[in-house]
């Protein structure tokens, strides 16, 4: 088997809040590695099922051997493709969810490849793309992009203070020609943060970086359609009627940036409004020191949970 090579961000913190039991079904709208994964499968055990997705086809297929290589594995059901098909996925099955859980973003095994262009730090084709089976590439996106276009995405999804100056940059070396890797993307970028790159904090590609892999994959979009399926299945398991997900169930996201843990706050609180869930946190949980230390990916993780409820008499007055 190859190696892990990804450890699972707050860990014992998502399985307190998830409290999986023998027997329920589990749903992974992101199964990477299959760490949070493997603590679910434990806690479920043979009787239970775990659904495991993901839009890498190869992390899919390691994190379901790894599950199914346990002593006393649940019942796994792969699907490659994006969590927020999550209704139709358990539809389809005939399943209700106990435990719902995403960890958002990439996976370290994918940040370590440099064919898959993630990394600013080494040199790779402009990809990005978490399923490489679709989609527009990075550089299919950089190669179609009007430079206002590009200095709004770097600045809503980047929160880079020099948008601009970057985007200018990026399109006057997509002019040349020049911009087909991964470093041709990081020194368009160096060269528009000029002296300043050396007072950054960070390398000065972190944040373009990080919005355009955002930008490729859709991946706002697919965590605001994936909570308002939730909230649907919620609101329709808190006032009775069949649903695949359970009432008492489980639902945890663990996010690595601000515009998605706004989402999953507003939609959290807005079930706990309706009555239709609890959060179990109020406050997103984050990561120890010594976690930190361990693991520099856990630094910006937050994770929020709540229970699924049937509809309370008092709903109103829950704040
Ligand atoms: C942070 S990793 C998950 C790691 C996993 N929890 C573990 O412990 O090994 C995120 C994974 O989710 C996948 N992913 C990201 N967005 C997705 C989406 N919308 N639908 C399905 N998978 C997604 C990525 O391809 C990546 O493998």
């Amino acid at each position: 088997m190859e190696s892990i090579g990804h450890l699972p961000v707050l860990a014992a913190e998502v399985l307190e809040a998830l409290a999986p039991a023998p027997g329920e079904t589990a749903f992974d709208g992101t199964a990477g590695r299959g760490g949070h994964a493997e603590l679910m499968a434990r806690r479920i055990g043979p009787s239970g099922t775990l659904v495991l997705m993901d839009l890498d086809a190869g992390n899919l297929a390691f994190a379901a051997e790894r599950i199914r290589a346990l002593p006393q594995p649940p019942r796994v059901i792969p699907v490659h493709g994006n969590f927020d098909r999550i209704a139709s996925v358990l539809q389809s099955q005939g399943l209700r969810a106990d435990v719902v859980m995403a960890d958002l973003g990439f996976a370290s095994t994918q940040m370590d490849d440099p064919a898959r262009g993630f990394a600013f730090q080494t040199e790779g084709p402009l990809d990005m793309r978490l399923d490489r089976s679709q989609g527009p590439t990075a550089a299919e996106l950089l190669g179609r992009m009007r430079e206002s276009e590009l200095a709004d995405l770097i600045y809503n999804l980047g929160e880079d203070p020099f948008a601009r100056r970057i985007a200018r940059a990026i399109i006057d070396r997509r002019n040349e020609g020049g911009l087909r890797t991964t470093q041709d993307l990081s020194q368009a970028v160096v060269r528009a943060y000029g002296a300043r790159a050396r007072q950054s904090r960070v390398h000065p590609a972190t944040r373009t970086f990080m919005a355009l892999r955002i930008a490729v994959n859709g991946e706002l979009n697919s965590l605001n359609n994936f909570l308002s399926d939730l909230g649907k299945a919620a609101s329709e398991a808190a006032s009775g009627p069949a649903s695949w997900l359970a009432v008492g169930g489980r639902v945890a996201i663990l996010s690595f940036h601000s515009l998605e843990d706004r989402s999953t706050k507003r939609a959290f609180a807005d079930w706990e409004r309706q009555g239709w869930a609890t959060r179990i946190t109020r406050k997103p949980m984050v990561a120890s020191e010594m976690e930190q230390r361990d693991n520099p990916r856990s630094r910006s993780a937050k994770l929020r949970a709540a229970r699924i409820e049937s509809r309370k008499e008092d709903a109103s007055a829950a704040g």
